[in-house]
């Protein structure tokens, strides 16, 4: 079988980029509750942070965490709606998880996040073994909803609002290395890109408190945590006002006062929209050593007509002028990547061309790329059609594949021969002789552990490459 054919979700990350977002609880509090929690979270970084959010809830209502799903009380499914394959995971998981309903009867499930936002009540119907039903937004629900399946009932709120942030919840950090932590600074999405499901499952875009923000940050500093990242759907949008009016701050602002906290720090973010990044962020990533010189700016196609399509308010050339600023202010070493879709209702061959040529001009250092899977509910499923048989979707995916393992070859020789900040992370998946850390471009280096442990900054002689991951040599 041709190998790209089982490929809905590609990325270019190496294993050990992909452990740091492993999909089950690993860190498991017993402090002595009665009751177990065991949590999966699948999708984007907003759902593991929101999964320590809902970890710091359920603790609350006497659950500790479990890492072991044959000792939970209660098992929740904390899902993504992006593309149909997320939700056939989040299926076939339940199919799983079945098995050990049966050997314990008592255990409850629960379906969570964008999956549950989506199917709301039809989820109770279609997955039997699901005992409860809950939205991103109505986490703070759960002790209530909790008590109603304990009484025997099913349970299901899907509300959506426009102020929750969770911003006074102090979050339970599920799969951290003690290192690096997610820090949601917002909620929700108000772009309506065609394609995509988000704003759906997540709501109108809010921003959160940007002092409580601020605090969750210096609490991660106190407990020895060396690396943040600041997350929403558009961070560039980040924009708090506060209640009497009095204060607002942006995006920029925000990064700075983060930034100021400590120079040990670093600071990361994720997702910049191209319509919105501006030179003043750019010049803010300039001026702070500690802001990783990193951008995450999903181009999603190379065409124009095809980014009109998608409804992205940008085309292809203030993309590039984009691009063009973060070289001219942050200069060539900055790191970018990039979300691409292959396929898009009506794209043709020209305007797939497009898109490698755009890939060739930036340069990703990674991308992660899909093939256009048509969500229910969207404008693209409403108006347009899904023309575009699979068979070409997954040639041309494989063509964006094999352009982007070119580019992120090229880039990584590039850094050959020269020495790289690194903070070391965890021991490399294949040896715990060797560390694995990241450099400020968000590149995974591999090195010789000698006396270094996790949580140090060590200066890392980058003499070797992969696709994936830098290797190297720690110089004192
Ligand atoms: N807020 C981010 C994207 C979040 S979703 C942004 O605007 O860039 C992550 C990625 O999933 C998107 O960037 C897009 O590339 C991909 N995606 C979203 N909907 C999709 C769909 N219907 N089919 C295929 N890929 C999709
Ligand atoms: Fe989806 Fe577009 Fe919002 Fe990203 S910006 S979450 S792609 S609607
Ligand atoms: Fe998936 Fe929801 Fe994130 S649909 S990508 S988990 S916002």
């Amino acid at each position: 079988m041709d190998p790209i054919v089982d490929l809905d979700f590609i990325d270019s990350r190496t294993p050990e980029q992909a452990a740091a977002c492993d999909t089950k609880v690993t860190v498991t509090t017993n402090t002595g509750k009665t009751r177990r929690l065991y949590i999966e979270s699948y999708g984007c970084q907003m759902n593991f942070s929101d999964s320590e959010i809902v970890s710091s809830i359920m603790f609350e209502q006497g659950f500790d965490t479990t890492s072991n799903i044959e000792d939970a009380d209660l098992v929740f499914l904390n899902t993504c709606s992006i593309r149909e394959k997320a939700e056939q995971t989040v299926r076939n998981r339940l199919g799983q998880i079945n098995y050990y309903k049966k050997k314990k009867p008592d255990m409850m499930v629960g379906v969570l996040g964008c999956m549950a936002e989506r199917l709301k009540k039809s989820l109770l119907e279609e997955e039997k073994i699901v005992d409860l039903v809950v939205g991103p937004d109505a986490y703070r629900d759960l002790p209530n909803l909790i008590n109603e399946v304990d009484g025997g009932q099913k349970a299901v709120n899907v509300l959506l609002s426009r102020e929750e942030t969770y911003a006074d919840i102090n979050p339970i950090r599920l799969n951290s290395n003690g290192v690096s932590a997610f820090i949601s600074i917002m909620r929700g999405c108000d772009n309506m890109c065609s394609f995509c499901v988000v704003p759906f499952t997540r709501g109108r875009e809010r921003s959160r408190d940007s002092y409580s923000i601020v605090r969750e940050a210096q609490q991660l500093i106190d407990n020895g945590y060396k690396e943040v990242t600041l997350l929403g759907q558009n961070v560039d949008s980040y924009k708090w006002t506060s209640e009497d009016g009095a204060e607002t701050v942006n995006f920029a602002q925000l990064l700075e006062k983060v930034a100021q906290l400590s120079p040990e720090l670093r600071v990361r973010f994720s997702t910049s929209h191209p319509k919105d990044i501006t030179d003043e962020v750019l010049y803010t990533m300039k001026k702070y050593d500690n802001i990783c010189k990193y951008i995450h700016l999903p181009a999603q196609s190379g065409n124009s007509r095809v980014l009109e399509l998608m409804n992205r308010t940008y085309d292809r050339e203030w993309y590039l002028n984009r691009v063009d600023a973060i070289r001219a202010i942050l200069g060539e070493e900055c790191g970018i990547s990039s979300d691409m879709i292959a396929g898009f209702c009506t794209e043709t061959e020209e305007e797939h061309q497009d898109t490698l040529s755009l890939m060739d001009y930036v340069q990703y250092d990674y991308s992660y790329m899909f093939f256009y899977s048509e969500r229910p509910g969207t404008l693209a499923a409403r108006k347009l059609e899904d023309d575009i048989p699979l068979e070409v979707k997954k040639r041309r995916l494989a063509e964006i594949i094999e352009k982007q393992r070119e580019t992120s070859l090229n880039r990584n020789k590039r850094d050959i021969g020269r020495v790289h900040r690194v903070l070391v992370e965890n021991f490399s998946k294949k040896s715990d002789q060797q560390l694995s850390g990241r450099n400020d471009q968000n590149k995974v280096v591999i090195f010789d552990k000698k006396h270094y442990k996790k949580g140090d900054y060590v200066n890392v002689f980058v003499h070797d490459c992969s696709v994936g991951t830098l290797f190297g040599e720690a110089v004192d």
